[in-house]
């Protein structure tokens, strides 16, 4: 048993988030994902309030797990929503508040991430336990029937690896000459959305284990509409800028054109179209609500606009760039000129953002 608990932790790339609290750190440069966990509080209490069943925990513990935690502080804002909403459903049906529910919450990521940060930032006023499980969400992470409700926010667009076809010189979806696939071939566009498709079903059936019957999964990624272009995703627009700053430093010999055409960022913006399709074939949730909600844009300068992509994307890739590039690119170099371009370029006018939020129910037929 433990051997097969070993072989499915490692099943996806760990790509951390920069850890601690500096300059480029994810605490201090996720402002845009705490936006979008915000919007959704309203959805989240609702969820809760219609769709919980006080009946699923035997013992008077719910189990909650947030996966893709980081290291804050954006998580603790998330599982606040959900232990307030949940509170708020049991105080109007229990009057002896002495029987309130209590919470064990575990903060899930990959084994790399710094979950010394994440700890150490714990709000102390907390009304919830916590424990840490390390680990790709791709795979089993918890006992059989173990958990109440999942939540994951803005974690799912990371692919559990690039697809293989992308990276493979004799394919017709190989990348060359760029990092990303939001203006590539059709090929190279249908390797990254056949990838999410695989790597949410992965999520979606170690989670049927582990999630009881009537249990509820709480989604929230990064996304499209089904009418919306890939390249007109404002992420996107960003990436393909940070791609054409990297071939400049091929070009000037700084790194090879090799290494430009051999890194390729492991994310994907899904539509609503392709998420519902994929619950569906994967048979174990029922989805009861599926919203994609438009982000509010920032009212700030063009210059403190570009400021903020290029450290938030930096938080985010520069684990991953480091990985692949090594010390020929030096990242302040990458960024400075990342921001600049940022500057010319019509992002803030095209860019279009927004949140897919999913509401799952595990089904009470257990098909596997
Ligand atoms: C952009 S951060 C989101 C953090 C936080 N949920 C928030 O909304 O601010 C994405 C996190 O998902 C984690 N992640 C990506 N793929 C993962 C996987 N397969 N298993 C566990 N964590 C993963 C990353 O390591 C990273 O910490």
């Amino acid at each position: 048993m433990a051997g097969a608990v070993q072989s499915v932790v490692s099943l996806s790339k760990a790509l951390p988030m920069n850890g601690g609290n500096g300059l480029y750190s994810y605490a201090n440069n996720s402002t845009y994902q705490n936006k979008a966990i915000v919007a959704v509080k309203d959805l989240i209490t609702e969820a809760i309030a219609e769709k919980l069943d006080t009946s699923l925990s035997s013992s008077n513990t719910i189990c909650i797990t947030e996966m893709g935690c980081s290291v804050g502080p954006n998580t603790f804002v998330a599982v606040q929503n959900i232990v307030e909403a949940v509170l708020n459903k049991y105080q109007n049906l229990v009057h002896d508040h002495s029987r309130l529910p209590e919470f064990l919450v575990f903060l899930n990521d990959h084994a790399l991430n710094d979950f010394n940060t994440l700890f150490t930032s714990l709000p102390p006023d907390r009304n919830y336990y916590v424990a840490g499980v390390p680990g790709s969400f791709h795979g089993r992470l918890f006992p059989a029937d173990s958990l109440h409700i999942v939540h994951t926010s803005y974690a799912l667009q990371w692919l559990s690896q690039v697809p293989e076809e992308v990276e493979d010189v004799s394919s017709p979806a190989w990348n060359k000459g760029r990092v990303y696939y939001s203006s590539a071939g059709d090929q190279t566009v249908k390797a990254y959305e056949d990838q999410f498709a695989k790597d949410l079903d992965c999520f979606l059936h170690a989670r049927a284990q582990e999630v009881v019957c009537g249990g509820l999964i709480m989604i929230l990624v990064p996304g499209r509409l089904d009418t919306t272009p890939h390249d007109r995703v404002f992420s996107n627009i960003s990436y393909d800028i940070l791609g054409s700053c990297l071939m400049d430093m091929a070009k000037m010999g700084i790194t090879s054109q090799e290494k430009v055409d051999s890194f390729n960022i492991p994310i994907y913006f899904s539509s609503p179209r392709e998420v519902e399709a994929t619950i569906e074939k994967n048979g174990y949730f029922s989805l009861e609500r599926l919203e994609c909600l438009p982000l509010e844009k920032s009212q700030d300068t063009i210059q403190q606009k570009a400021r903020a992509v290029s450290y938030h994307i930096r938080a985010g890739l520069e684990f991953l760039l480091k990985e692949h590039f090594g010390n020929e690119i030096i990242m302040d170099e990458l960024f400075d000129s990342f921001n600049k371009n940022l500057e010319k370029s019509q992002v803030f006018e095209l860019g279009l953002t927004y949140s897919l939020f999913a509401l799952l129910k595990r089904k009470t037929t257990l098909i596997d």
